[in-house]
């Protein structure tokens, strides 16, 4: 019996055959255009009727039979021998995890450091009222102080209604009179945020940085008070290396009496921040009576501490983008 005998020949053959390329070729062997039941259908047609009809079913169900094991074994096949090509012991591929900027971790540092003091944090808005910025910190129109800011004016809309002249907050001291119009004293608070001077830019300058604003407000706030919490703060931030303190006499036109604080590290005497006790006239603007309530506020630059933390010789640096500096943080 001649498709019996083909049958048991191919399954031999299939049984043997080692790869793809060897199941392919047994394919073309028996399944293909001059395959051998390709041939043998083409005979049917030189049979009688009868037994066309017996031979014909079988020969169609071996090609099916034929067909359907060699695409079985052949995607089998491939299966294998692309699981074969997986190497497990080579190494894996390194995934490159994201990094907190290193602004954003002395920002986070600085806020913990001064949340262990019982300060709260508050936040102010970027694009600032003439008055919150400049009139109600005591810096009056034509005031020769306002040259201590070079200010980004905002375009006033001609369909702003009202006269108010906007611009980006020059220092966050603004938020000092925003907070102190909502809440009564006594109270210690900081406030982070963005600033942004109308300036050239250099190592140290920047048309974009980053403020702290801190303001503390009782019955008997005194300097005494201010000394103890930034010493605290400036401990804490620097963690682990010496530390000195000096403070000199300064001029914000909203504190009186004005100081500068310079911390001597590694040898090195740097100036680091503005404060002094709050003026009548800002507690006036506030709305509080200066004789009930007395206080202290200091101004220091995120920027410049990150700075002095990592030796970072260039305030460009933080906004380049350059993830070389990035990842080293
Ligand atoms: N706002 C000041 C600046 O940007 C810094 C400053 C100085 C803030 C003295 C204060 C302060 O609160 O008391 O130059």
């Amino acid at each position: 019996m001649e498709i019996e005998k083909i049958r048991k020949e191919a399954l031999a053959e299939l049984e043997k055959a080692a790869n793809a390329a060897s199941i392919e070729k047994l394919q073309v062997k028996y399944l293909g255009r001059k395959g051998e039941i390709s041939l043998l259908l083409r005979t049917l047609k030189d049979l009688s009727v009868e037994e066309r009809r017996h031979t014909g079913p079988k020969l169609q169900s071996l090609k099916n039979e034929l067909e359907g094991l060699f695409s079985n074994r052949l995607s089998v096949n491939k299966e294998v021998s692309r699981e074969k090509s997986v190497d497990l012991t080579a190494p894996g591929k390194k995934i490159s995890r994201g990094h907190l900027h290193p602004l954003t971790l002395v920002d986070a540092d600085i806020r913990k450091i001064f949340l262990s003091m019982n300060f709260s944090v508050v936040e102010g808005p970027e694009v600032e009222t003439e008055y919150y910025n400049f009139d109600a910190l005591n810096v009056p129109e034509f005031h020769p102080a306002r040259e201590m800011w070079d200010t980004f004016w905002l375009k006033r809309d001609p369909a702003q209604k009202n006269e108010e002249k906007l611009l980006l907050r020059t220092h966050t001291s603004p938020v000092q009179i925003r907070y102190m119009e909502k809440n009564e004293p006594p109270f210690q608070i900081i406030a982070p945020g963005r600033t942004f001077r109308y300036e050239a830019t250099d190592a140290s300058h920047e048309i974009n940085f980053y403020q702290l604003e801190g303001l503390m407000v009782g019955k008997s706030v005194s300097l005494a008070n201010f000394k103890f919490v930034v010493e605290e703060f400036f401990k804490k931030f620097f963690a682990g290396q010496k530390i000195e303190f000096r403070y000199r006499p300064s001029y914000f036109p909203f504190v009186e009496p004005g100081v500068e604080v310079i911390i001597k590290l590694n040898d090195k005497w740097l100036e680091v921040m503005g404060a002094g006790m709050v003026h009548s006239m800002v507690f006036e603007y506030a709305g509080y009576n200066p004789r009930d309530w007395q206080g202290f506020a200091f101004g220091v630059g995120i920027d410049r501490l990150a700075m002095i933390k990592y030796k970072i010789p260039d305030i460009r640096m933080f906004y380049s983008g350059d993830l070389r500096f990035i990842k080293q943080f």
